[in-house]
């Protein structure tokens, strides 16, 4: 197989354009079809929209394509970045009409830019106090109709004003092995690669249900055939590859295994509380929260209690499993 031409960053290389080529995530995707048009065809700005879900699920991607199926500009920055009021003033007055406002990681916006997001969202207006003490006062100042696209991986620490004020709030779910062998199959002909459907299935079952991780494990599998001077990634190329970067048939990784294994091991399954488990685990809780534990739920190896995570029977399994295997 011929070396892959090297890209841009690795997302943006495989990040769809259009809202056809995105796959996956069906219901959303038609219903947000449907709002593109009809803001079309009005020629007005599509409701603030709200995209939810863990990470490398495709808020990012979603945004760009609305703004290409839209035809107008996207203006992208990120919570933690607006640090104040004034930054997100600049950037609402530079907006233009019907242009989209896309925030990253909303939920780490500050409260006092947050609320100059509020009549910005509401009537299209800004409320700036000029001067300083008894002297200021407030002015009104005009913006152009835009709409604003947030994206966070956590809905739950969004406030609700801030919540009630999008018109479309749709969640991203994990995606099947069968779309990820899509996405796979799609992404190999983006870098020039051949790899066969059962190949293609294989990196799907194990890319833990998100199009991210599975363009960057078909990448690795992608050198591993390269070097290995393979013509396509086959199933058994790609399982091998796979296993030896630690991804098991679940798609789990090391980390994936360590918080299971301690949970078992160190907690007797549990109950224990995340943050507990996160330091035994010597991770970070939000790394934990973020982007290890939705999958483990999602796949029915641990449990959220109200008393704290639990293992369930189908993780002691899998561990018995592997340590047979080892
Ligand atoms: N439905 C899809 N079809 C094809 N590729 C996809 C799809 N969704 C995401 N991708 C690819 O997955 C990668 C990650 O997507 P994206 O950056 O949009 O995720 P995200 O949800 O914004 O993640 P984060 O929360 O980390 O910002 C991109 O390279 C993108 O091309
Ligand atoms: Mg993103």
């Amino acid at each position: 197989m011929p070396a892959p031409t090297p890209g841009k960053k690795p997302d943006d290389t495989l990040r769809p354009h259009r809202l056809a080529d995105f796959i996956g995530q069906d219901d959303l995707r038609a219903n947000l079809a449907v709002f593109l048009q009809a803001a079309r065809e009005r020629g007005k700005a599509l409701d603030h929209t709200l995209f939810y879900g863990s990470p490398g699920l495709g808020k990012t991607t979603l945004a760009q394509i609305m703004a290409s199926e839209l035809g107008v500009n996207m203006i992208s920055t990120s919570g933690p970045v607006l640090e104040r009021a004034g930054d997100l003033a600049a950037i609402l007055t530079n907006l233009g009409k019907n242009d989209i406002l896309f925030i990253d990681e909303i939920h780490r916006m500050p409260a006092s830019v947050e609320e100059i997001l509020y009549p910005g969202m509401e009537d299209y207006k800004l409320d700036v106090i000029i001067g300083q003490g008894p002297g200021a006062r407030s002015v009104k100042i005009s913006l152009e109709p835009f709409t604003l696209v947030g994206a966070t991986t956590r809905i739950g620490l969004l406030t609700s004003p801030l919540r009630d004020r999008f018109g479309v709030i749709a969640r991203l779910e994990f995606y099947t092995p069968a779309d990820l062998a899509r996405i796979v199959t799609r992404a190999a002909g983006i870098l020039g690669a051949k790899v066969t459907p059962e190949g293609a299935r294989a990196i799907g079952e194990r890319a833990r249900g998100t199009p991210r991780i599975a363009g960057r494990l078909l990448r690795r599998v992608i050198d591993f055939a390269q070097v290995a001077g393979a013509e396509a990634v086959d199933a058994d190329l790609a399982v091998a590859a796979l296993a030896r970067m630690d991804v098991d048939a679940s798609g789990l990784d090391q980390m994936d295994r360590t918080i299971l294994s301690v949970l078992i091991r160190q907690f007797s399954g549990g109950p224990v509380g995340v943050k507990t488990l996160a330091v035994a685990c010597c991770e970070e809780v939000r790394t934990v929260e973020d982007i290890y534990e939705p999958y483990l739920i999602q796949c029915g190896f641990m449990k959220r209690t109200s008393r704290g995570r639990v293992a369930t029977a189908k993780a002691y399994q899998h561990l018995k499993l592997i340590e047979t295997m080892e």
